[in-house]
């Protein structure tokens, strides 16, 4: 599918999730707003899982957990979500989530090369990746190196904040087919479809 087309379907299927709700419960008031704004990058996430249909989502940077909320609400049902982040305590996911055997919080430095290991047969297979953690080249670059050999065969690659510091420069090298929809963040965001051996 090309990235345009792919952008049509979820942006069709972007929704304003039900904020009142249980699985809201946790969430900053000022997030909730966010969730309230059909624009907002959270309710995009959200609409990109009820069309890809992942069977793994990871997602690198959760800080209080609003990303990862987004990306569980529509997950199907059997879809781990593996999210990691070395300084969070995922404050705004509910009780629910954190109880969910689908659901994988790991609390460590993306770039450990021993954490990698140790859950290697867990990330085998990812075909989600979102990443929001430290918005340099560098650090992207390490990213994706890292996390690129557990990748399936296509994979939803998402990437936040690209226009923040030499993120850019990173973006412009994306060989795959890939898309920027920066009215989703004002800093910049964009996704690109990944395939191996391509
Ligand atoms: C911009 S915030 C993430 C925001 C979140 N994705 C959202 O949309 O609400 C960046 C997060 O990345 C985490 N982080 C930065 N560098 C990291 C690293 N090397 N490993 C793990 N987490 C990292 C920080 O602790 C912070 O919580």
């Amino acid at each position: 599918m090309k990235v345009s087309e792919l952008q049509v379907k979820i942006q069709k299927a972007i929704t304003v999730p039900d904020i009142n709700g249980p699985l809201f419960a946790n969430v900053g008031d000022e997030y909730k707003k966010h969730f309230e704004n059909k624009d907002i990058y959270f309710n995009w996430l959200t609409a990109s899982i009820k069309v890809w249909k992942p069977k793994k989502i990871v997602e690198l940077g959760a800080a209080a957990g609003s990303s990862t909320l987004a990306l569980y609400l529509k997950k199907l049902k059997d879809t781990k979500l593996i999210s990691i982040d070395y300084a969070t305590e995922w404050g705004f996911l509910p009780a629910k989530m954190k109880k969910d055997k689908n659901v994988t919080l790991i609390m460590e430095n993306s770039l450990n090369e021993e954490m990698i290991k140790k859950h290697k047969k867990l990330l085998m297979g990812i075909d989600y990746l979102f990443v929001d953690t430290v918005h340099n080249f560098d650090q992207l670059t390490a990213e994706i190196k890292l996390y690129e050999p557990f990748l399936a065969d296509t994979c939803l690659v998402v990437l936040d904040d690209i226009m923040v510091g030499d993120m850019y420069e990173y973006w412009k090298i994306i060989d795959y087919p890939k898309l920027e929809i920066p009215q989703y963040h004002s800093s910049g965001f964009g996704f690109f479809i990944y395939k191996k051996g391509k």
